[in-house]
């Protein structure tokens, strides 16, 4: 596990970037899991800046994305659809076919969570997995006591994460109380991950995941298993990582 302290949420967001954009030079047609949230949206920004400056080319890369709310219709400006067409997709030369995202309103849900495992194997698995981290330690939406063996399935959120996403609905109320995500088996099996984490109040949890036991209460720390995993952070959420670097 490499473990980057970045010194800002602009730093961190270009190093993320370039690790994108790395990945498709060596191999243009990537499979690419992609996280929403606040964390990847200047790495989402910087990415834009490279494919209209420098012609970073998205025409063969597909993408995955971790989840998405139950409930709410592409249209839906909270809609997880929605957030990745306004924030990367409109903007890059990726082919609307090569993009896939759980549906937010599925007619059978058990059958679109199939849909969606068997559509990553047929395109060879995910070379690079992006995740963020919620305060409660959650990756997707797999929150604390998810089983590690789960794979897309349909996620009741915990209260913690309802709490933390009401900052983008007008009401607590609007918010979904379930979703659709990619389970940690999912996940663990792309062949390399970056993990983002930005700000002081994600400082505890990264810590917990990475340093302390690997436990279903703080399903990132899963990741500790994992061959290839790329922690990438802001100071402000590093501060307790980086006493472990100085001791
Ligand atoms: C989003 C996702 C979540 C977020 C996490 C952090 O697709 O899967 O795990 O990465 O909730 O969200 P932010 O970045 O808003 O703090």
């Amino acid at each position: 596990m490499r473990i980057l302290i970045a010194k800002s949420y602009e730093d961190m967001s270009a190093k993320a970037a370039r690790i994108v954009a790395g990945q498709l030079y060596l191999k243009p047609d990537s499979v690419l899991g992609l996280a929403t949230g606040s964390t990847p949206l200047g790495m989402y920004h910087e990415l834009i800046r490279v494919h209209k400056e420098v012609g970073l080319d998205f025409a063969e890369a597909i993408t995955f994305n971790l989840d998405e709310y139950l409930g709410l219709p592409p249209s839906n400006s909270q809609s997880y659809h929605y957030y990745m067409n306004h924030n990367f997709f409109k903007h890059i030369n990726i082919r609307p076919g090569n993009i896939f995202i759980p549906a937010g309103m599925p007619g059978d849900v058990e059958a679109e969570c199939c849909f969606y495992d068997r559509q990553i194997k047929e395109k060879g698995g995910i070379n690079l997995q992006v995740l963020g981290i919620g305060v409660n330690g959650h990756i997707g939406f797999n929150e604390p006591d998810i089983k590690f063996e789960a794979t897309t399935h349909k996620v009741k959120l915990d209260d913690e994460t309802i709490n933390a996403n009401a900052r983008f609905f007008k009401t607590i109320e609007e918010v979904p109380r379930f979703a659709i995500s990619m389970g940690i088996k999912t996940i663990m099996h792309a062949k390399r991950v970056l993990l983002l984490a930005s700000g002081e109040s994600k400082g505890v949890v990264i810590y917990k995941a990475l340093y302390e036991g690997i436990t279903p209460t703080i399903p990132a720390s899963i990741l500790q298993l994992h061959q290839d995993v790329t922690v990438l952070v802001d100071e402000a959420a590093g501060s307790l990582l980086r006493r472990m670097q100085d001791e």
